[in-house]
């Protein structure tokens, strides 16, 4: 993680303070709040970078609340709701120490605000922004310097008023196999709200980032916007207020979801709220997202900039069916495609009770001898002999009822102990109780036996496949019942920490049923996340596309699934699959030896292929051309460009055909008009027959003003038959094209 400490000057530490406008920017935007000592605070602006005079001149600089509390103003919105011990829920916030830091790279702001009738409550509120990238962060720590408990009913982390009352929202809502879909709204009028509540899937159905078009529109390149995401690893809670109760054009407020959460601090105690992360583009969404994944792969997730790998994974191929042979066979010939690491899935473990299916095991990390009776060992040692890494899969914050774990330690699950658990996956499996310091280290060591026992395991899945449903720990005491889903987030940041203390760099991908822990918040501790469990190519054009608008390709794992999809049971020929995958990190997830000769070859050919385009396409900037969600929705085209502008990767894919469906023009995006590129085609269909655009010189102005048209996506069988048995008619087509600088 790289967490950026550098070197700090201490500008002021203010006493006694007049009213100030302070002020915070990162290269292309600032953001202003006035403070002084006994007063409120005030948010004054968050927009394109501006000097404090212009601001003021303009109109633009607001004068509202920056931390409204209940109080005050109770007719009003407010991010705060604090009961005291004697039944008090009324706040008044006044500023009373403002600090402000200069760093490299990130600047901070922090403001302390104590409550008027109640000296014990201290809030403080913390601003900070980056100088190499446009991000600022907003979040909040609340201290009881009682001796007594409060009770925090509504903590939010961010409060931000915004100047529009005509705002285009998008976020992406979903559930497992169908994630991340993209949803643009007219933000309506009254209060609109995001919420998630399943503690651990947090991303299932809801994913706890938007975007904000602040002139009516949301379009790619050209519109004021605001993008935001929330760090955190449990439940999330966003507020737009689009009314005039607001006092505001609009106003959002986001952070930990409140709900059944009443969170009881103790005398001398504090809780820091988790951070939410801001962008501010003035030229589209195409800008906001840029920014959010350069931070993300420069300063938040981990080993970001590092190159991933190519795995196959064992899980669509064989299940729960795990063997020596079934994993040496797949081993051995993912090594003949080129590929870089297998991973050994769901399947592998329990002794008394074998894992044969969803009903048994979980907790129980020993190696089934019935499955694997030479244990791992042959297996790692088969993956270097061919020159690849080796990884493994665990669900470590679980547990089945039929289990060796759950006879030994019933009390260890999460549950009310007066009526019948509701049961997860596979009707008997439970959520651990991470709040209990016993778990904590059970779900640590699950991880440090296996890498203790084998150090060269490369790359580890952490699973997690069920929610909250039993909010009941029979750990806390009935009085902190409330405190749960903080507490059990708390715990689990904590057993990462310990892991990552110990294991900085093993690869770690987060997993939960697909896609649901995308998050922020679990970046610093895992290198990649799985999207989804939809292999299904074309219904992961929509996810990865929807995922990308916040989350860089780098951490996207996507997966080469078979020619036919159980879950949406569409045939899809190979190429077009490895072309899907490729836009982020490549994977397969199949049995290789069901592949006929000719898709053999082409997968060979492919993976080959990622490795040069590889570093363009994990570290490039992200350009959306063609969008799945709109127009016709038959093609999508996205492209890649590095940063210095020298190399680019261009997909473009043609979903379902239509009789004399028109040609698409491609405009590129994010070259460099004065130079010149040569376009070569990336993996034809058949080896040494490209496209007719395949070889040609073209300036950067012209791809960018002009753009490309690919006849060849739109005539059907007019290129090359389908490779092998897989027919899908003209459907799923696709061409990829890099494209270099001539010097
Ligand atoms: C759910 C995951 O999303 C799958 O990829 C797979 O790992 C299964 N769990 C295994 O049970």
């Amino acid at each position: 993680m790289k967490r950026l400490l550098t070197t700090i000057l201490l500008l002021a530490v203010v006493g006694t303070i007049v009213a100030k406008d302070y002020t915070l920017s990162t290269p292309n935007t600032t953001i202003v709040l006035s403070a002084e000592k006994g007063k409120q605070l005030f948010f004054r602006y968050y927009g394109a970078k501006a000097d404090v005079s212009d601001i003021h001149a303009t109109g633009r600089m607001l004068k509202y609340d920056a931390y409204p509390a209940f109080g005050t103003r109770c007719d009003a919105p407010y991010a705060s709701l604090v009961k005291q011990h004697d039944g008090d829920n009324a706040t008044k916030f006044v500023v009373d120490k403002v600090e402000q830091i200069e760093g490299n790279p990130i600047s901070t702001l922090s403001v302390w605000l104590r409550d008027v009738a109640h000296p014990n409550l201290v809030v403080k509120v913390n601003y900070s922004a980056y100088n190499d990238c446009d991000i600022v962060k907003m979040n909040t720590e609340y201290f009881n310097e009682g001796k007594k408990p409060v009770v925090l009913q509504k903590y939010m982390s961010a409060v931000l008023p915004i100047q529009s009352d005509n705002c285009v929202l998008l976020h992406l809502d979903g559930n497992v196999k169908n994630e991340f879909n993209e949803n643009v709204i007219p933000l309506p009028n009254g209060v609109h709200t995001i919420s998630t509540q399943t503690s651990t899937r947090i991303s299932q159905y809801q994913n706890a980032s938007f975007m904000i078009g602040l002139d009516g529109r949301l379009d790619e390149t050209a519109c004021p916007v605001i993008a935001a995401t929330l760090v955190w690893m449990g439940n999330s809670h966003f507020e737009f207020y689009n009314t005039s109760m607001a006092r505001v054009s609009t106003l959002f407020m986001g952070g930990i979801n409140p709900a059944a959460s009443d969170y009881t601090l103790a005398g001398g105690k504090s809780l820091a709220t988790p951070e939410m992360v801001f962008t501010y583009a003035t030229n589209g969404k195409g800008e906001a997202t840029r920014s959010l994944h350069r931070w993300a792969r420069k300063h938040q997730l981990l080993d970001g900039t590092k190159q991933r790998e190519i795995l196959l994974n064992s899980w669509e191929g064989v299940h729960f069916d795990i063997s020596e042979t079934s994993m040496v066979d797949m081993t051995r010939d993912f090594a003949q495609l080129g590929g870089e690491m297998f991973v050994v899935d769901d399947g592998w473990f329990g002794n008394k009770y074998p894992r044969n299916n969803a009903t048994t095991s979980l907790g129980d990390w020993e190696i089934a001898p019935s499955k694997l009776p030479n244990g791992i060992r042959p297996l790692i040692n088969l993956a270097h002999s061919n020159g690849m890494k080796f990884g493994i899969w665990i669900e470590p914050e679980m547990v089945n009822t039929k289990s060796e774990l759950y006879e030994k330690h019933p009390d260890w699950v999460l549950r009310h102990p007066d009526f019948e658990p509701t049961f997860g996956r596979g009707k008997t499996q439970l959520l651990l109780d991470l709040t209990n310091p016993k778990v904590q280290d059970h779900v640590f060591s699950i991880v440090d036996n296996l890498l203790t026992e084998y150090p060269d395991i490369y790359y580890i899945k952490w699973d997690n496949n069920m929610s909250m449903h039993n909010a009941q720990s029979q750990y806390l005491p009935k009085a902190l019942q409330s405190n749960l889903s903080v507490d059990f987030t708390l715990a689990l940041e904590k057993i990462l920490k310990r892991i990552r203390a110990k294991y900085p760099h093993v690869v770690i991908q987060l997993c939960a049923s697909g896609g649901s822990r995308l998050n922020y918040g679990f970046m610093p501790y895992f290198q990649e996340m799985w999207t989804s469990d939809q292999t299904d190519a074309y219904h992961r054009v929509l996810i990865q596309w929807g995922a990308m608008n916040f989350f860089p390709s780098n951490m996207l794992a996507a997966h080469v699934g078979s020619a036919y999809s159980k879950y949406t049971q569409r045939l899809i020929p190979i190429k077009y699959r490895f072309d899907v995958a490729s836009m982020c990190r490549l994977g397969m997830e199949m049995v290789p030896s069901k592949l006929n000769d000719a898709e053999k070859e082409y997968a060979k050919r492919a993976i080959a292929e990622y490795k040069i385009i590889r570093p363009v396409v994990q570290q490039g900037d992200l350009y959306r051309l063609v969008s799945p969600y709109e127009g016709k929705r038959d093609f999508t085209s996205l492209m890649y460009v590095t940063e210095a502008k020298d190399r680019a990767v261009l997909f473009a894919y043609r979903h379902l055909f239509k009789h004399e469906m028109s040609n698409i023009v491609i405009r590129l995006q994010g070259l460099n008009p004065d130079a010149k590129y040569t376009i070569r085609e990336v993996a034809p269909e058949v080896e040494g027959k490209p496209v007719a655009i395949n070889g040609k010189t073209i300036s950067g102005k012209f791809l960018m003003e002009e753009g490309i048209v690919i006849p060849e996506l739109v005539k059907g069988f007019t290129r090359n038959a389908p490779l092998g048995e897989v027919r899908t008619g003209n459907d799923f087509r696709s061409v990829v094209l890099e494209l270099t600088e001539v010097k």
